[in-house]
């Protein structure tokens, strides 16, 4: 995760930026009314459980309010309005995410890229993770490597940008929109992680990143303020796919 870099007040949230609790569906079941609860069993005895909906979603000014608050929860970093700003840049559309899972906003990833147009290998262009958060009850349920994965797979096949919007209300004397240009493949990602944290360390290592080396003074206002910098050189060798993009 990256350090925020001007702190900012506590943002404030509307109804829909809340995200609700996980509901326990079991603790309704002695609800006796119209109707009762179906308990569904196989042939073998064992309980059926539908797999829960997993979807991830582009990022945009109404599900903002709903990054800000996984990112607040998971991240003891308060991100500036700009940082907010920044990731919903429709460049970044087929990269940063937020993942529901049965329709509960839980976790969230966001990227920025770096040396974009860069062709010097001291500088090459590379897809920097700024935050990648799951909240604490839905992890190891390989949500935080469906986000991670989405947004490698994005940055080497790079999806066609998102069509500009015209603005109606300003009728024909408003610009001509826009198109954006398709971003170049990257094939390197780079993630800072705070020292002590094993677990995401691990997570990234089993994904294909390596410990390159500690930044000092990362991280400002939080202790241990020091951060190793994870780097995957070689983002289509992670997915396991060829040069010609055959797996
Ligand atoms: C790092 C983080 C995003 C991982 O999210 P996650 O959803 O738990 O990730 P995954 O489930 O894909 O993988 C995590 C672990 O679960 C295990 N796992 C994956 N699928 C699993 C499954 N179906 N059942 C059991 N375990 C599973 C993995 O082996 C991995 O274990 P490991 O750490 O020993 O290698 C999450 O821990 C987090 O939000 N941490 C706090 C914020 C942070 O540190 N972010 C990273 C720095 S930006």
């Amino acid at each position: 995760m990256a350090p925020a870099t001007v702190a900012a007040p506590a943002p404030k949230y509307t109804t829909t930026g809340t995200v609700s609790s996980p509901l326990d569906l079991e603790s309704f079941a002695s609800a006796k009314g119209e109707h009762e609860t179906v308990r569904l069993t196989s042939a073998k005895g064992s309980q059926i459980r539908p797999k829960p909906k997993v979807t991830l979603t582009s990022l945009t000014v109404n599900n903002s309010g709903t990054l800000r608050k996984l990112n607040s929860v998971v991240i003891p970093i308060v991100y500036s309005d700009k940082f907010y700003k920044d990731v919903l840049d429709p460049s970044l559309d087929d990269i940063n995410k937020i993942v529901y899972y049965a329709d509960i906003p839980v976790g969230a990833i966001c990227c920025r890229f770096d040396n974009q147009a860069s062709t010097s290998k001291e500088k090459p262009p590379t897809l920097i993770i700024l935050t990648l958060a799951v909240l604490a009850p839905y992890r190891s349920q390989s949500l935080g490597s469906a986000l991670l994965l989405s947004a490698l797979k994005a940055s080497l096949h790079p999806a066609p940008p998102p069509p500009p919007l015209n603005d109606a209300k300003a009728g024909n004397k408003a610009p001509a929109p826009v198109t954006l240009k398709p971003r170049k493949p990257v094939n390197r990602a780079m993630a800072h992680v705070q020292v002590g944290n094993e677990d995401a360390k691990r997570f990234y290592e089993r994904l294909g990143f390596k410990e390159t080396e500690v930044v000092k003074d990362y991280y400002s206002k939080m202790q241990p303020r020091d951060a190793i910098l994870m780097v995957c050189e070689d983002i289509r060798a992670a997915l396991g796919e060829q040069a010609n993009g055959d797996t």
